[in-house]
């Protein structure tokens, strides 16, 4: 039977992983899948990380199973985290936690949710979107549409996308990225968040929250603004969170699907099925990950050095940004890359066309996404003459 099967092309951001590492350029430089590179272009361990694994080394009694919910602690220092210490919502018990194998686990059993409690709803995903979330929902049964979100000069195309949202048939569901838009880099402010909150009650919608980059735009509290006001002032909503990059704990898979419902009763409802969907896919969660995030949250000295260090990345790539755009001045391409340095988070969409991205592998060992989608943390003091010199050249 195997006979028929057709060979597909591999992901195109975790394949560039592949083909960085087989490129033997010296001066190759990687602006690929999302991962935190320091100064030296390394992935490490986070210190807070280092130092609760060391004590779950120690204190660890059992392998046991944790349930399709995850750790309860883990769920406990998530949704403060994420919905804000005293939170309303939480003080009403309306927000439940269920700890999942990354950001991506989360998004999965937020669609599988979806697709069987809440049939004939369909999904709006912004356009573009991080192209994983055009796999999973149809993956799950959902119907998938999109609503614009760039303008043809590269710019935030609030107006268009406030307009679509405004035609979205009541009821369905529209997923929004919390903070960092990947692939863009393009926020809402906090005024254009309002606005979003009004057409969502207005029409009805379910909002669906990816919340991948927390702490890595201005601030933890500061990038949960519109999760926060949603979750606040509606009756319902989904929140997909992930501690990969904030953790640093990529390979850890730990993400948490938060849920929120009008009252602890129809929470509970909701989270009697969510660990239906949880059993049905893995069962239970992988472990490790929320332990170190919980063993972190629980200490206040490994919560204060986390912030730091989290605080150091964001700054970090914040100051690159600026650093990218005053590089390419002598070239005179200040101007047509000035939106570097207002996008927050890990991503930037550049404006460089797949064309101009493909030049860019093949002469110069520079490796992006085709969409134009850069890494900034991958950018560095070293490269960044040789990063601008080449776009200059591509251009
Ligand atoms: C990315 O967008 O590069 C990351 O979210 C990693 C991934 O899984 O694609």
């Amino acid at each position: 039977m195997f006979e028929q099967i057709e060979r597909v092309p591999g992901d195109a951001i975790l394949g560039l992983i592949e083909a960085f590492k087989k490129d033997t350029n010296p001066q190759k430089v990687d602006l690929g899948v999302g991962v935190y590179r320091d100064a030296q272009g390394n992935t490490p361990v986070m210190r807070a990380v280092k130092e609760a694994e060391a004590l779950l080394l120690k204190n660890e009694t059992t392998k046991t199973y944790i349930g399709s919910h995850g750790d309860p602690a883990y769920g406990e220092v998530i949704l403060p985290l994420v919905l804000g210490e005293g939170s309303p919502v939480l003080e009403a018990g309306r927000a439940s936690a269920t700890q999942s194998p990354g950001g991506t686990g989360a998004l999965r059993l937020a669609a599988d949710f979806i697709a069987t409690q809440l049939p004939g709803k369909d999904i709006w995903v912004s356009n573009p979107t991080w192209p994983n979330h055009l796999g999973i929902f149809p993956a799950a049964g959902l119907t998938l549409h999109k609503y614009p979100y760039v303008d043809a000069e590269n710019r935030l195309d609030f107006d268009g996308m406030l307009s679509a949202l405004k035609q979205i048939p009541e009821g369905d569901v529209v997923l929004l990225h919390a903070c960092c838009h990947n692939p863009t880099g393009f926020d809402l402010s906090q005024a254009q968040w309002q606005q979003v909150l009004e057409v969502v009650k207005e029409r009805g919608l379910l909002p669906l929250v990816d919340f991948a980059y927390q702490g890595f735009g201005e601030g933890l509290d500061e990038d949960a603004y519109g999760v926060r006001l949603l979750a606040e002032n509606l009756d319902e909503m989904i929140v997909t969170s992930s501690c990969s990059k904030n953790f640093g704990i990529y390979c850890e898979r730990t993400g948490c699907l938060i849920m929120v419902a009008k009252n602890a009763e129809q929470m509970e409802n909701v989270r009697s099925q969510i660990a239906i969907v949880a059993r049905e896919n893995y069962s239970n969660p992988p472990a490790h990950g929320g332990s170190i995030v919980s063993e972190i949250m629980h200490s206040a000295e490994l919560a204060a050095l986390w912030r730091e260090e989290l605080t150091e990345m964001r700054d970090r790539i914040n100051g690159l940004r600026r650093k990218f755009v005053e590089a390419l001045k002598p070239y005179g391409l200040d101007q047509k890359y000035a939106c570097v340095a207002e996008q927050r988070g890990m991503f930037s969409y550049t404006g460089l066309t797949p064309e101009q991205v493909d030049r860019l592998r093949d002469d110069y060992g520079i490796y992006m996404v085709r969409s134009g989608r850069a890494n900034v943390a991958g950018f560095s003091d070293e490269n960044l003459p040789y990063l601008a010199k080449a776009i200059a050249a591509v251009n």
